[in-house]
């Protein structure tokens, strides 16, 4: 039933989004009186939008590039997730630059942001190859159970904004509303993928960092995708864990094994309606 697919114990919603029992009401609550600093920086994402992969770029550029401390401590330490409840000791621990990520919405942090008290990188991927991956993280995430359906269940619970963090256009739309301001950068995951020389590059720029040549290829090696799926570091899971499955193909246009024809007019009729007038586009294939 639908019941059972759609709920791991403890999920929760709040303002009509679901979350996960780790990401409690008072916590979201106390999310809203959080202090930054105009050094401090969000990676804000949707989930499954090359989130680790920008942080582990962020915290080199931030570390100096150097490349043996990033991995010798895990990226949940090293760029916590705010959204957890029990990351928040350490998060008020951090000095100042915090590097932090977080899959909220923008409003969270509306004021700072207007007030340039915060800097926000919004890593955005198109969202077709999001919800593939966003399938392979339900069916392998075992904190809480894995998913116990199929594809076409898990299309069913995006369409019907039953996934934690409730609807990718709603999520993508209200962090673009701030594409004017100058401490949000956006950055998509397929140009990233494409270009990562310009892209790090523009990274270290926006976090007012000067990267050489040298540093700029020692980042992007470190932070390829082979290089990544290698790094205990950066995988979530225990890399003995057969079900680790966090850095998993890292391609664009995966979405095409997945796809019924059905499904993707339904998704397209959806973009068009949704991101028409937006000024955003994506890749969708390589
Ligand atoms: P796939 O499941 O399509 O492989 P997030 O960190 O936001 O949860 O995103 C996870 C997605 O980013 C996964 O996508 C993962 O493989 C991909 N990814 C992680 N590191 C990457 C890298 N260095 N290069 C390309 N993709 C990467």
């Amino acid at each position: 039933s639908e019941g059972r697919l759609n709920k791991v114990p403890g999920q929760h919603e709040y303002d009509g989004i679901l979350y996960l029992p780790t990401t409690p009401r008072s916590h979201l609550e106390s999310i809203k009186n959080v202090r930054f600093t105009s050094e401090d920086l969000l990676v804000a994402t949707f989930s499954k939008s090359g989130t680790t992969w920008c942080q582990e770029i962020i915290y080199l550029i931030s570390n100096g590039v150097n490349v043996e401390e990033a991995k010798s401590r895990p990226i949940t330490e090293r760029v916590p997730f705010l959204d957890v409840e029990i990351n928040w000791a350490g998060i008020t621990a951090l000095k100042s630059p915090k590097l932090l990520k977080t899959h909220l919405r923008p409003h969270f942090f509306q004021t700072q942001i207007l007030d340039n008290r915060v800097k926000a990188v919004v890593v955005m991927r198109n969202p077709k190859d999001v919800l593939v991956s966003f399938y392979h993280f339900y069916k392998s995430y075992h904190m809480f159970g894995p998913f116990p359906g199929t594809w076409n269940e898990f299309f069913e619970l995006a369409k019907n904004k039953q996934l934690i963090y409730g609807d990718w256009f709603d999520h993508i739309l209200a962090w673009w509303a701030f594409r004017s301001r100058p401490n949000v950068f956006f950055l998509k995951y397929e140009d990233l993928k494409m270009h990562p020389r310009a892209n790090v590059a523009k990274l270290a720029q926006f976090m007012n960092r000067d990267l050489t040549e040298d540093e700029i290829t020692k980042i992007v090696e470190a932070t390829s995708f082979n290089t990544m799926k290698k790094n205990p570091s950066v995988n979530y899971l225990k890399t003995e864990d057969k079900r680790n499955n966090f850095i998993r193909k890292g391609a664009i246009g995966g979405w095409k094994n997945y796809f019924t024809v059905a499904q993707n007019e339904y998704f397209d009729d959806r973009y068009e309606i949704k991101m028409k007038g937006s000024g955003l586009e994506f890749t969708f294939e390589s």
